[in-house]
């Protein structure tokens, strides 16, 4: 393990206040993942058994390579490249790990802002009632209209990255920072506002069940891969997402607490919403149906079938839309950073860049649920084999190589200067455990996991 000084550039744009990071990393880290990931995997395989192998995967392996790449950005207060490059003594190579953020970070917007552009639709054809009705065949028939047409969900998928590169124009601390930090608070209020509706409903005590029954006969490898996979996308971790916030983090913030928080706080997101939604939709005899079919067929039958019904779909919209725009801002904020400190652009023009490239790239995604329906790869759509290399591949594999750039590259010394903020926090035992967990046991779960994910045993 080497230790050495690492160098600052002091008229970076920065996360300006503590509050500021914590609403930015947890704008990334709160998502459509929350919303529709979460709590269908967690129901469906194996509820309260899931989620405690979900959270000992968080614990040993989302925690630590969160902590790491938020570490390693602050030391080097660069892009995702420079940061690895820098950190590992200049040599190019070490580069590739921000590359390969910098790919998987596209490769999770073609399709992410394909279900985003879905979601922002919804927003207004819930306001004009289109899609309203208590009856699943009509939602789905409405669902359906809409993916089928080419050029409604590429106008909104184009809609969507306008929204998400104009913020980012603004800058890290007037445009990321100022939007999250309003963001927030708005969307755990939405969120308690559908929670508290949903659990009032006679029959909610299901959706409960449901969620939280533990099963341990549906615990098996493939349930695990899922839980880790879950945890790796949920925490916005192995794209280099983190490492270029941890670039506008400030010098004084505690970095071991911030992730902490931000795991915790992600947590809660992720339960609310499980609260929200199954007792809601066993409370009116649904299926708690997975994926895209619960966030845009199932729910707005169900929330139709409340009193006043019709305003509650529009704050479940309104709240998806929030959480997948600040995980949005995050993805997005990696290519940009490249390009402006790499190649010496201006914001304005990588960010413009970056839109128009990503319309042209995430294109395929959307269209596979149309034009493109029958052109597969190793059997896949363009929008699952962007989802599957991103984040069955990139993500922890992204992971590996940051848990072993940290423990043995940037190594033990820098780790404990970086995470006592140079001795002003006293938090040695944390940067002891920290560094244990990245040099041996994270790696090694990662591995087998990924082996198994990838049918090796
Ligand atoms: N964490 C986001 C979610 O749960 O929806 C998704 C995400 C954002 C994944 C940023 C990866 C990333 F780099």
């Amino acid at each position: 393990m080497q230790s050495g000084n690492t160098t600052a550039q002091p008229s970076r744009d920065g996360f300006a206040t503590g509050l500021g990071v914590l609403a930015a990393t947890l704008g990334s880290a709160v998502g459509l993942g929350n919303i529709w990931k979460f709590p269908y995997l967690t129901g469906s395989n194996g509820g309260a058994t899931f989620l405690f192998v979900y959270l000992a995967c968080t614990v040993l392996v989302g925690l630590p390579v969160m902590i790491s790449e938020l570490m390693l950005g602050r030391a080097a207060q660069a892009d995702a490249v420079t940061t690895y490059q820098r950190l590992g003594g200049n040599k190019g190579a070490w580069g590739i790990i921000g590359v390969s953020g910098v790919l998987a970070s596209c490769l999770i917007l073609a399709f992410y802002t394909d279900v985003a552009g879905w979601v922002f639709a919804y927003i207004f054809k819930a306001m004009s009632g289109s899609i309203v009705s208590t009856d699943p065949n009509t939602t789905s028939a409405a669902f359906n209209s809409m993916v089928s047409n080419p050029i409604q969900s590429l106008v909104w998928q184009w809609i969507v990255l306008a929204v998400v590169a104009t913020i980012i124009i603004m800058g890290v601390s007037k445009g990321i920072e100022k939007t999250t930090k309003r963001l927030m608070p708005v969307l755990f209020l939405l969120l308690i506002i559908i929670c508290v509706r949903s659990l009032t409903l006679p029959g909610a005590s299901k959706g409960l069940a449901f969620l939280f029954s533990p099963d341990l006969s549906k615990i098996n490898g493939t349930a695990v891969l899922i839980a880790m996979g879950l945890a790796f996308f949920k925490l916005s971790i192995g794209t280099s997402t983190m490492t270029t916030y941890g670039s506008y983090f400030r010098r004084d913030q505690n970095i071991p607490l911030t992730a902490t928080r931000v795991v915790l706080a992600d947590l809660t997101v992720s339960l609310l919403a499980g609260i929200a939604i199954f007792p809601a939709v066993f409370a009116f005899g649904f299926k708690p149906d997975a994926g895209p079919s619960l966030l845009f067929i199932t729910i707005p039958a169900v929330f139709a079938s409340m009193p006043m019904g019709r305003i509650f779909v529009v704050i479940f919209f309104v709240l998806t839309a929030i959480a997948s725009t600040g995980a949005m801002l995050s993805l997005f904020e990696v290519p940009v950073a490249y390009l402006a400190e790499r190649h010496g652009m201006s914001r304005l023009k990588a960010s413009v860049m970056c839109a128009v490239g990503l319309a042209l790239f995430g294109a395929p995604s959307t269209l596979s649920s149309n034009l493109m329906a029958d052109f597969k790869i190793f059997g896949l759509n363009m929008f699952d084999l962007c989802d599957f290399v991103s984040s069955n591949l990139l993500m922890p594999i992204g992971g590996l190589f940051i848990c072993f750039f940290a423990a043995w590259i940037f190594g033990k010394d820098r780790i404990v200067e970086a995470l006592s903020n140079r001795g002003a926090l006293s938090n040695q035992g944390i940067s002891r455990v920290y560094t244990l967990l990245v040099a041996f046991l994270t790696p090694i779960l990662v591995i087998i996991v990924l082996l198994n994910g990838l049918g090796v045993f």
